[in-house]
């Protein structure tokens, strides 16, 4: 395998908080050992367009504190095709570019894998989703500081339902996957939490642990559902209220809000470890593989076992929780 001398950084699908600690990690990495880092900008989009500049590690001053991501970000239909995909690469040799680090989800990651698969060039995926559901790593970039995005929301949101006796129904991001949900119930004291896409029978519940459980103990309630393909919190709250048209009841969709702001100490520092060990793994020649974090070891995994995963594994504990503490 020939030396990898310079590297293609791009950021794909949804932006993170964090991914921009990682795109400074990378290229602060890289110049550190001796590499070129070329910016691609607006993800795979950009590489087709052929719009890549040299990165130097002023380039990358004062961005760790900034969400968002200074690369921008893009969904590209063409890339999916193989004439696509051709330009692309002929764009990154053309450019000199040895391997791609890609930043994103698993879209991100397959079309790293198609690339590597139709032109054999090597690639290293760096986790970065809000959604944290990706298999393989503990955590994504991004992940905590959505969680605490919301939680300092759901707070705000805790203390005008007091005030006047409400039963809130707040809709999180997670793209069918149950992670900010579960988890910033727990975080934000919810009285129960909705994720129709993984755990349906807990619709059938809430009337019951609405009628019988918290709701006879507490005034305000906070009811957290995650967006999903089947249902969200509006129509969560339109079937409680058909039962219940006594509860005062409002609905709030949290939205991009929880993509956005500065990342976490947590997102840095992941971003940081993550950002020096995908240099790393090109250097040693030990390339197709993503970036991961198994019990706060940083791991290489490979890229074909970086696949989608929609359900915590501790989803029946994390349910329990919310259960137990929400009496
Ligand atoms: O994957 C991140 C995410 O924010 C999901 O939680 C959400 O479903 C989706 O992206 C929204 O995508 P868009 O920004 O294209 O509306």
């Amino acid at each position: 395998m020939k030396k990898i001398e310079c590297i293609g950084i791009l950021t794909s699908g949804g932006d993170a908080p964090g991914m921009n600690a990682a795109i400074r990690a990378v290229t602060r990495a890289a110049i550190f050992k001796k590499m070129t880092v070329k910016a691609i900008k607006r993800g795979y989009k950009g590489l087709i367009e052929n719009d890549i500049e040299d990165f130097k590690t002023q380039n990358v001053s004062n961005i760790i504190q900034q969400g968002g991501t200074i690369l921008k970000t893009a969904r590209s239909e063409e890339f999916n095709t193989y004439e696509g995909m051709k330009k692309a690469y002929e764009n990154a040799k053309a450019h000199g570019i040895d391997a791609l680090v890609v930043l994103g989800g698993d879209g991100t990651f397959a079309g790293a894998k198609d690339i590597l698969n139709n032109f054999g060039i090597p690639v290293v995926g760096i986790p970065c989703t809000i959604d944290n559901d990706l298999s393989n790593t503990d955590y994504t970039i991004g992940y905590d500081t959505a969680l605490n995005t919301i939680i300092e929301a759901v707070d705000k949101i805790r203390d005008t339902a007091n005030s006047h006796d409400r039963l809130f129904f707040i809709e999180v991001m997670g793209r069918n996957s149950g992670f900010l949900a579960l988890n910033g119930a727990i975080a934000s004291g919810a009285e129960s939490v909705i994720i129709p896409d993984i755990c349906p029978a807990e619709i059938d519940e809430l009337e019951n642990l609405i009628s019988n459980g918290f709701r006879k103990t507490k005034k305000s309630s906070i009811v957290l559902v995650a967006e999903s393909k089947t249902m969200g919190a509006l129509q969560v709250a339109e079937e409680v209220k058909k039962k219940h048209p006594e509860y005062d009841t409002r609905v709030i969709i949290l939205g991009h809000i929880q993509r956005g702001g500065s990342p976490t100490a947590f997102d840095r520092i992941l971003a940081s470890k993550m950002g020096i060990e995908a240099v790393n793994a090109l250097l040693e020649n030990d390339a197709n593989v993503m970036i991961g974090i198994d019990n706060c070891k940083i791991t290489r995994i490979p890229i074909d076992k970086a696949r989608k995963n929609n359900e915590p594994a501790d989803k029946n504990k994390l349910l329990e929780i919310v259960k137990t503490l929400s009496i």
